[in-house]
């Protein structure tokens, strides 16, 4: 599939600030992030703790609430504004449209309800269905995600479900009106690393069967290297570089990039200390002018105190740095 930007567009996100805007001063979260998935394709969204990585889902899905308020910038889910709609209409975009998949499953699910009775009424929002129809898709939905004995499970509670099974139902529901985007914030990082893998090859498989675009929030490198077709990596709001994820991954643009691959284990590394990248990352309140990484950044030059434009290295491959690794293809 081809990763430059076409017609083929589910998700085009350009030039979104996402700020709080409190007493002491309006906190800057997101400033300029520009982003695009395509049908079918899977964008991995990675960066360090506070990056943005969640605000920027959640101003994609509308979900941004006061003091933090999406201040610029536009969205477009296969063409079409979503910034600007009415609380009605982005009620109605989400979870038919775009689907959100939470690292807690429980952000999700009602406690206190059966699964038949939430996967019910999550269609219900939708569609008009019977109570029987409900339930065929219900059931379907369940078995869709490789939960055994689908039918039995309608009745449980979610605290009766393993988190690997709340997990699946979550994805299950998130799944039932066929949306063009999911929008998955770091789901399995609180599950052992089996079920893990498992459910990544799954919400894989699913979203290639069905051309459903999906966004992989995550602070692991090594999830991305295995479900992301194109990498988005955010430092202090921004995001930083962005290509394909084999190519990002090999042959790093961004300091920030290679700091990030430096410090996650691998065999080479083994019995040895890992590159931590010094320093930490800025607070939000404390923005540099220019670079946010520059403080932290060992090729940093005078030229780095004005905040570099996101540039195109190739036609899939863009960095925000005035001095790109060389190492980075052309
Ligand atoms: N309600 C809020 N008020 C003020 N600042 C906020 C609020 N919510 C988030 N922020 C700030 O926005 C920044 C980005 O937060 P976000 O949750 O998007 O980070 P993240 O990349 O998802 O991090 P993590 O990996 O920890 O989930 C953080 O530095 C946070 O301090
Ligand atoms: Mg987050």
């Amino acid at each position: 599939m081809s990763s430059a930007k076409t017609m083929q567009a589910v998700l085009e996100v350009a030039n979104l600030d996402t700020s709080f805007v409190t007493a002491s001063g309006e906190i800057k979260a997101l400033q300029g992030v520009s982003l695009h998935v395509n049908k079918g394709e899977i964008l991995g969204l990675v960066g360090e703790s506070g990056s943005g990585k969640s605000l920027t889902g959640f101003s994609i899905n509308g979900l941004i609430s006061p003091p933090g308020r999406v201040m610029r910038g536009t969205i477009r889910l296969h063409g079409e504004p979503v910034l600007g709609r009415s609380a009605e209409d982005m009620r109605r975009l989400r979870g038919r449209r775009i689907a959100m998949i939470f690292q807690d499953p429980m952000m999700t699910l009602n406690p206190v309800l059966r699964i038949e009775t939430q996967m019910r009424d999550a269609l219900r929002a939708h569609e008009t269905l019977s109570r029987a129809e409900a339930r065929d898709r219900a059931i379907a939905a369940l078995d869709e995600v490789g939960i055994p004995a689908p039918a039995t499970r309608l009745t449980a509670y979610p605290h009766q479900l393993s988190g690997g099974m709340r997990q699946r139902v979550a994805i299950a529901i998130a799944l039932l009106h066929q949306p063009d985007l999911i929008i998955a914030d770091e789901p399995t990082t609180a599950l052992d690393v089996t079920i893990q893998g498992q459910i990544l090859a799954l919400v894989q498989r699913l979203c290639r069967e069905r051309g459903t675009a999906l966004i992989w929030i995550t602070h692991d490198l090594a999830v991305v290297a295995g479900i992301a077709d194109r990498i988005a990596v955010m430092y202090a709001g921004r995001v930083v570089e962005m290509g394909p994820v084999d190519a990002v991954l090999d042959r790093p643009a961004h300091p920030y990039t290679r700091g990030l691959i430096d410090s996650v284990p691998n065999r080479n590394s083994r019995g040895r200390r890992l590159r931590q990248i010094p320093g930490r990352m800025p607070a939000l309140t404390d923005l540099p002018e220019g670079c946010a990484f520059a403080p932290r950044c060992t090729h940093a030059t005078p030229a780095c105190a004005v905040m570099p434009e996101m540039r195109a290295l190739s036609h899939a491959r863009a960095v925000r740095c005035v001095h790109p690794l060389s190492e980075a293809p052309g």
